[in-house]
């Protein structure tokens, strides 16, 4: 379709998480205009669902140095470590400032921080609010400052189809499906000085994941249209507590957080083993991807399918104040965790890898950044250190509004566009269900190699399954398509077990092979 409507602002920013929003208040805080554009209302992304917090070498006696090398060892030597010393040490001001703006952290009787542990971390060093509800306390207090900004209009409802080139080579616009009741209404195009993709991550490429379904990948998608390196995509975090809705739950899932596993809580099997004890030195607080492959050893082991999560010992009171979220969900499903276990088994959970960014968020392609979970800075190597992510969202979400700010003036000419809106080939939206089940049986948390190509073959078959009405539906398959056929072709490239990356046909790491990165780039045909 040809756009019904070209609007002009200084930068766009897509996604309306802790990454676009800290972007976007930032860029406008420094004076340029800046159009928010989000497929759902504000809201309604991964930020809020996030639970057990945020990490930051806040606490007397942590240091950042700390904190960078439990982030490096649990990304298996695949961090980039100048973004981890970015992330470390820039990550205390950063929270600091977002306490500034409003955020409620829990805090201890004495009135500092109270900061609790998670997987991988050998201090107390993540702060929390509401208990187990930090990401929804964050994701409030942003979206409250952005409704109150001068310079930011907000777009809701709002699905970017595509990266618009300029004649330069760079990208200068998003196309956008809007289904609004506003001035702007179908297909249109925002044209700026910079794009910012803050669209999180790609979770509903899987079955069943702990992403909301919002989640389709559809910046790492249009980055990839758009000519971009994508790095790391091979690396899907399986969160190991999630809970066990039964076997055949789909969509997404309930997360237990690991912050209950950082006050106390152990996993057991059908025997009421302690089965993480003596597997790690930090047992059920070893690293996600440790804990998560022990829990599917466990059940491969016993022929169950799923573990068990005990925190009876916290009592009611504990549960009632600190977590008051998991709790609720779980009354709600019959369970009470005072008195039973919890039923868990490991979902995905998180993207480490994402579209290439250099420490100032700048893509491969020029007038291109992207930020948060959609993005790949390197402080995630091969395994997400938990609570890294809403950091890593706020602290580059800075850098990089500093940079669009250093960069950019309000009075330099817009970029001159070839809006590129010939009907792309999009997918139907009734594959997603199949690339979902196509994902999760053969390039889920277990791989190989047969597997993988089985993957990669139905999911070329499915691409040949045209949609005819290119609408919301279609254009989230077609996203879910892209991005799946990227990770499958580097899930079958790296030939190698590392971290979140697990090869049973290839069950050791080989540094001598494959101690870096491994990019991906549409070629010219799309393929
Ligand atoms: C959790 O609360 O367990 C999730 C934290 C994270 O994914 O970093």
């Amino acid at each position: 379709p040809a756009p019904g409507w070209i609007v002009d602002t200084d930068v766009v920013v897509v996604g309306s998480g802790i990454a676009g929003l800290t972007t976007a208040l930032r860029i406008a805080a420094g004076g340029l205009r800046v159009m928010v554009v989000t497929k759902d209302v504000l809201a309604a992304g991964s930020t809020r669902w996030a639970q057990g917090g945020i990490a930051a070498a806040l606490g007397d006696d942590d240091t950042a140095d700390e904190h960078l090398s439990d982030t490096l060892i649990a990304g298996v030597g695949l961090c980039d470590e100048a973004a981890v010393r970015v992330l470390v040490d820039e990550g205390p001001t950063a929270v600091r400032e977002l306490i500034e703006l409003g955020t409620r952290f829990d805090r201890a009787g004495d009135g500092r921080l109270s900061l609790t542990r998670e997987g991988g971390h050998h201090k107390d060093r993540i702060a929390h609010a509401g208990g187990d509800a930090t990401g929804a306390e964050i994701e409030r207090a942003l979206v409250a400052a952005v409704l109150a900004a001068a310079r930011i209009e907000v777009i809701e409802h709002a699905l970017v189809l595509d990266l618009s080139p300029t004649s330069t080579g760079g990208v200068g616009a998003v196309t956008l499906h809007v289904m609004g009741e506003g001035q702007l209404d179908g297909v249109g195009a925002v044209r700026a000085r910079a794009i910012v993709l803050a669209t999180g991550g790609i979770g509903q490429v899987y079955a069943a994941t702990t992403n909301p379904p919002v989640s389709t990948g559809d910046g790492v998608a249009a980055a990839l249209r758009a000519g971009a390196v994508v790095r790391d995509l091979e690396f899907v975090q399986f969160h190991p507590t999630v809970l066990w809705l039964g076997g055949s739950a789909a969509g997404q899932q309930p997360l237990v957080s690991e912050a209950v596993r950082g006050e106390g809580a152990v996993l057991r099997d059908d025997s009421g083993v302690a089965f993480m004890q003596g597997q790690h030195e930090l047992a059920d607080l070893a690293p996600r991807d440790v804990v998560a492959k022990a829990i599917l050893r466990r059940m491969r082991k016993t022929g169950a399918e799923h573990v068990w999560l005990d925190a009876r010992q916290f009592g009611a009171e504990k549960w009632r104040v600190r977590f008051p979220t998991i709790l609720a969900t779980l009354t709600s499903l019959g369970i009470d965790p005072v008195n039973q276990l919890i039923p868990v088994a490991p979902a995905c959970h998180y993207a480490s890898g994402g579209i290439a960014t250099d420490l100032r968020g700048r893509t491969s392609v020029t007038g291109l950044y992207a930020c948060g979970e959609a993005a790949c800075t390197g402080v995630h190597g091969a395994n997400r250190l938990a609570s890294n992510s809403l950091l890593e969202g706020l602290v580059f979400g800075r850098r990089i509004a500093d940079d669009v700010l250093a960069e950019i003036r309000a009075d330099s000419p817009l970029p001159e566009l070839g809006i590129d809106l010939r009907n792309k080939a999009v997918v139907s939206s009734a594959i997603r269900a199949q690339v979902q089940g196509e994902m999760s049986a053969d390039a889920g948390v277990m791989r190989d190699a047969a597997g993988l190509a089985r993957a990669g073959t139905a999911l070329r078959k499915l691409s040949a399954q045209r949609g005819s009405d290119p609408g919301t539906e279609s254009w989230e398959a077609t996203n879910l398509l892209t991005v799946a056929s990227a990770l499958v072709t580097a899930a079958a490239r790296r030939t190698e077990t590392r971290g979140a990356h697990w090869r049973e046909d290839h069950p050791d790491r080989d540094d001598e092979n494959w101690r870096g990165h491994l990019d991906v780039r549409l070629g010219p045909d799309g393929s």
